[in-house]
Parts: C-alpha cells; sequence; structure tokens
C-alpha cells in the first residue's frame, strides 16, 4: 500500500507538471496549448478578459483551500504526532536519540544491532519528520486561511476557472499527504485501529495514554541541522509572503474602489511583480531543505509548486505591462534579476 500511495502522489505530481512545462516552452506551435493551459489557470484580474466565464467560480472561494487544509493538515500531524510518540517511546531513549541524529546526518551505521532493528530505528526517525513537516504546513495553511477571509478584499467579480479550483482542492490533499507519505499507511492503520477499539471495547478498557509534554516535544528539538536550515529559510518566505498580502489587501483601502486595480509598492514588489508567488517558492523550498532532499514525492510537490506558480507570475506581469503604461520597468515577474 505504502509504494501504492508513494507512486500515485508522485504520478499526480508528474502530470500536473508536465502540461505546465510543455505550455511553457517558446514554440509557436505550442500557442493554442499554451491558450488552454493559460485559461485553466487564470484567476482575479488576469481572468477579465476571458470569454469562458461559464466555467468559473469566484475566486473568494480560494479561502475553501485552506479550510480543508486546516482540518486535513491538522488531522495528519496530530495523528502522526501521536504515533510518533507512541513508537519513539518503545525504544530506549539513549539510541533513539543518537539514531535520530546519525540518520539525518546521512550514516548508515546507525545501531550496532541487528539489520531489523536499524530500519525501523530509521523508519521512526522518518516519521518524527514528518511531524516536522507538518508543523510547518500547518503554520502556512493557518494564516492562509486567516488571510482570506481578514486580509485580502477579494473583488467580488473576481472568478478563476473551475478547473484551477479543483485542482487546488487536491493541492492542498496532496500537499500535507506528501510531506508524511512514508508513514502514512502504517499511521493510517494505528488511527483507525485507536477508533475501532474506542468504538468497540470503550473509552475505560484502552490502553491509557501517559502524556509526557518532555517526550512529546523533545525529539522535534533533537532534529538535525538540516531541519533547522530549512526552517529558517522557510520563516523567510513566509515572513515575506505576509507582508506582501499585508500590502495586497491594502491596496483597495482608502476609498479606492474595491473592483480597481493599482500598481504595488513596498517590500520585494519593489523587484518583482509576484513577490508573493516567490515567498511561496522559497517556503516550498524550505520544506524540501527541511526534509533533508532525500524524498522524491517532496521534490515533485516542490517543482509543481515553482511551474505553476512561474506560469502564473509571468502572466501576471504581462498583464501589468498591459495596463499600466507607467509601470517600473526595473520590476522582472518572479525571480530577481533572472525572470
Ligand atoms: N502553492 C500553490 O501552488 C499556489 C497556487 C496558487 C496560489 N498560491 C498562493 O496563494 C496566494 C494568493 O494567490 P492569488 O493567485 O489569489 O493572488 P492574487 O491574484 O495576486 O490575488 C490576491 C489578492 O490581492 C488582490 N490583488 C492582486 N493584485 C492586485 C492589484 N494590482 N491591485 C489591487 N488588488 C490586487 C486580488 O484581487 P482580486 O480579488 O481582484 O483578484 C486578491 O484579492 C499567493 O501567495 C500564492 O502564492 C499558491
Amino acid at each position: 500500500m505504502e509504494i501504492g500511495l508513494v507512486g500515485l502522489l508522485r504520478a499526480a505530481w508528474i502530470a500536473g507538471i508536465l502540461p505546465i512545462v510543455i505550455a511553457s516552452l517558446p514554440y509557436s506551435r505550442l500557442g493554442l496549448f499554451h491558450g488552454l493551459v493559460l485559461e485553466f489557470a487564470k484567476r482575479g484580474k488576469i481572468m477579465q478578459s476571458s470569454p469562458y466565464h461559464k466555467f468559473t467560480v469566484p475566486q473568494r472561494f480560494f479561502s475553501h483551500f485552506y479550510m480543508m487544509a486546516v482540518v486535513w493538515t491538522t488531522l495528519l500531524l496530530l495523528t502522526t504526532w501521536i504515533y510518533a510518540y507512541r513508537t519513539a517511546s518503545l525504544v530506549p531513549e539513549p539510541y533513539f536519540y543518537s539514531s535520530i541524529s546519525s540518520y539525518l546526518a546521512g550514516g548508515s551505521n546507525i545501531f550496532p544491532f541487528h539489520k531489523l532493528h536499524l530500519i525501523s530505528s530509521e523508519h521512526r526517525c522518518s516519521i518524527w519528520l514528518s511531524v516536522f513537516l507538518l508543523l510547518l504546513m500547518e503554520v502556512q495553511v493557518l494564516r492562509r486561511l486567516l488571510e482570506t477571509m481578514y486580509v485580502f478584499n477579494y473583488n467580488p467579480s473576481a472568478r478563476m476557472h473551475i478547473f484551477g479550483y479543483l485542482t487546488g482542492l487536491y493541492f492542498y490533499v496532496a500537499a500535507p499527504l506528501s510531506l508524511c507519505c512514508t508513514c502514512a499507511p502504517e499511521m493510517f492503520k494505528f488511527g483507525t485501529n485507536e477508533i475501532t477499539q474506542f468504538i468497540v471495547k470503550g473509552k475505560d478498557t484502552m490502553q491509557a495514554i501517559e502524556f509526557d509534554w518532555y517526550d512529546f516535544v523533545n525529539p522535534l528539538l533533537k532534529l538535525g541541522w538540516c531541519q533547522w536550515v530549512g526552517a529558517t529559510i522557510f520563516f523567510w518566505g513566509w515572513i515575506h509572503q505576509l507582508r506582501c498580502h499585508a500590502i495586497l489587501g491594502s491596496l483597495r483601502e482608502h476609498g479606492r474602489g474595491i473592483d480597481e486595480y493599482v500598481i504595488p509598492y513596498g517590500d520585494w514588489f519593489e523587484i518583482v511583480s509576484s513577490p508573493h508567488y516567490l515567498a511561496e517558492i522559497i517556503i516550498y523550498a524550505g520544506m524540501v531543505v527541511a526534509s533533508g532532499g532525500a524524498d522524491l514525492t517532496i521534490w515533485f510537490l516542490f517543482a509543481f509548486v515553482v511551474a505553476n506558480l512561474v506560469f502564473a507570475a509571468a502572466e501576471t506581469h504581462r498583464w501589468y505591462l498591459r495596463k499600466f503604461d507607467n509601470y517600473p520597468s526595473n520590476r522582472l515577474a518572479i525571480i530577481p534579476f533572472i525572470y
């Protein structure tokens, strides 16, 4: 089942990346295909001139992505965390911590024990790593939910293509799952087992959980440098996205019309047209680094985010150049000094 889930997730990410990459190739023969992919990806201001308004939903439905993401990520995080706590408590503490640091440093000679023991201790470390990555995801989707509710002033006539809407819903199911896919099947088994026991045997006969905050949090603090470098990159992008979203949300204040578009200034808007997309790429790059870079599924997730947002940023940049004669000429689309 594990290979099945991992394989499915990878196939889905590749299926999402390929059309965008092909549509981005600079061949005139691909013009029609580029137009089609762009129609699906359009939203808000760049959708104003679209002839396909029938197949659209309001752009404020973006909040649905984050409502679902918060519920799903919280569920995965809690299950993984409790599962990690239970499995870690099965191993004597000194062996567990030495195996964590050795595993994260890429060491293969982790335990001078039987090979089977070595595999299971490696796996326990990967479960704690999943908890760490899901914590980062939780921090991201919680902020995004609050922003869609309290920061952005969505234009009532702003729309997005229904295909983009469904892709967004899929993204926020698959992205948190990709961060814990190596342990997801056994974790689901653990979760359903606990629930079944609770239903069949009742609360009183279930194994009592002796809850110790120290053991619940301490393995996370003992993770390696990769995780802390990744978290630093993540929060660097996170803070800039917060600032750029605050700028976007404030553009329609002070008596400006709810449907009016203006040139944003400040923070990374001084160098690129879509700094909030750039920040999102940095946030996911932080997750790749925090994962240790060895999980191909997380790389595919990152590649999808890059392809999707670079594609959208290119169109947004063209829209700004068409709309405003006085648009700052030094601004690029998304990657400072490059693109
Ligand atoms: N992980 C992923 O694959 C993924 C995919 C998509 C989005 N996202 C993230 O979600 C966030 C929001 O994305 P989005 O595409 O919805 O952003 P967006 O199109 O830039 O819109 C964000 C908000 O700002 C307003 N706005 C944008 N430009 C404006 C301007 N020049 N003047 C006035 N108001 C303006 C929009 O108004 P309207 O209501 O009129 O549009 C909307 O309310 C981004 O940070 C992005 O990174 C992530």
